[in-house]
């Protein structure tokens, strides 16, 4: 199969009717804007006929199916090589559709509805009988949300269907945040990508169910857990319980190169003869090159083959959005070891190191 990127980009045509007669409209051109750009109208055409598409989502890319449709999802999961044990989020196209397909029977799920849609949560529910067994492998409940996406949310309000949609990787590995990312995982296996440029958050969605009241985090990600605090009690469900959602496995976001995570890069010593990368937040005093005059056993970044930050300015949303770029560009250096130094747990940065670890185990 021959995968194609197509531009979400609208064209904007040169239009001659009338004007061209009238001169006072010499040289003038109206533009007219098509209603899709051609890779939404390619995207909406293909996903009605059954098939999947990978689609802009403004966390990262995302690999669409009809929802309804249990061949076409059954699509992803060959594409993706995913076991049929791990259920896939649901993206809605209105807030009607969810009453549709789950039961919203808490009070504080709507509050969090109203302040998160659309947007980067996800939120799980019981499910109705219409959603296919394939799409929830078999649980009693579904994840939804409702991407903010002006690409992603075009195309699913004009099929007015639930779309399914993991991230659009290879199982196990990192999530795709541009359209090149999404070709060098499924090139082949898919027909078509539609590029909307590079993913605003670039970490996932993050995850909740409601139970007795309490907000449960199952997968932190771009709603921040401070966030959530206004809404309720907060408890996080911490990877080692019960794993609930199959697909929380421990090494879920893992590069190909071995990595370590460290409290503080300055005190770890690379092995001679090794090749080893650094990954941090920004720039490390002793080992990045901001350093001033250092203690002669402190570390050197000649000692590192690579060395990258995630913002130069230590900005953790910045961070977030190039996270799983830079860990792809790490994993293309042929390292032996790639060392990565947690970031400050706070808002996001809780996301970012639940990354990191889960890519080093
Ligand atoms: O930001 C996102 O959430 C992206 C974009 C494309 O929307 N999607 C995404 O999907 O990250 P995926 O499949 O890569 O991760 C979804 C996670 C999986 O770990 C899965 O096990 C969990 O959601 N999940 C799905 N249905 C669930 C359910 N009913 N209960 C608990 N967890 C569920
Ligand atoms: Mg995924």
């Amino acid at each position: 199969m021959k995968t194609e990127i197509v531009s979400a980009v609208r064209a904007e045509r040169a239009f001659s009717g009338d004007q061209a007669d009238d001169p006072s409209q010499t040289g003038a051109t109206a533009l007219v804007r098509a209603r899709f750009s051609e890779g939404c109208a390619k995207a909406i055409k293909l996903l009605r006929e059954g098939k999947v598409v990978a689609l802009p989502t403004e966390t990262v890319y995302g690999l669409a199916a009809d929802a309804f449709n249990p061949d076409a999802v059954a699509k992803i999961f060959e594409a993706k090589e995913r076991p049929r044990f791990d259920p896939l989020i649901v993206h809605l196209p209105n807030r009607k559709v969810l009453d549709e397909i789950a039961i919203v029977d808490s009070p504080i799920a709507s509050q969090l509805i109203e302040k998160f849609w659309p947007g980067p949560l996800t939120i799980v529910f019981r499910k109705c009988d219409v959603v296919p067994d394939i799409v929830t492998a078999g649980l009693k409940t579904v994840a939804v949300r409702m991407s903010a996406h002006p690409v992603f949310s075009e195309i699913v309000s004009a099929l007015d269907r639930p779309l399914a949609a993991p991230s659009a990787n290879r199982f196990g590995c990192v999530s795709p945040t541009t359209s090149q990312h999404v070709l060098d995982e499924l090139d082949g296996r898919i027909p078509l990508i539609v590029d909307g440029g590079a993913a605003e958050h670039g970490i996932e969605s993050t995850i909740v169910r409601i139970v007795n009241g309490v907000i449960e985090v199952l997968r932190r990600g771009a709603i921040p857990e401070e966030m959530l605090h206004p809404f309720g009690e907060v408890r996080e469900r911490t990877p080692a319980s019960v794993i609930l959602a199959p697909g929380q496995l421990l090494s879920h976001y893992a590069p190909k190169t071995r990595l370590i995570m460290v409290k503080r890069l300055q005190d770890f010593r690379a092995t001679p003869g090794r090749r080893t990368g650094t990954l941090s937040l920004s720039p490390v005093a002793e080992i990045g090159p901001r350093s001033s005059p250092r203690p002669t056993t402190a570390a050197t970044t000649a000692d590192f083959a690579a060395v990258r930050y995630l913002s130069e300015r230590g900005d953790l949303r910045e961070a977030a959005a190039n996270l799983f770029r830079v860990l792809r560009e790490l994993d293309a250096e042929n390292l032996d070891l790639i060392v990565a130094e947690r970031v400050p747990e706070g808002g996001i940065g809780a996301a970012i190191n639940d990354r990191l670890e889960r890519a080093s185990t």
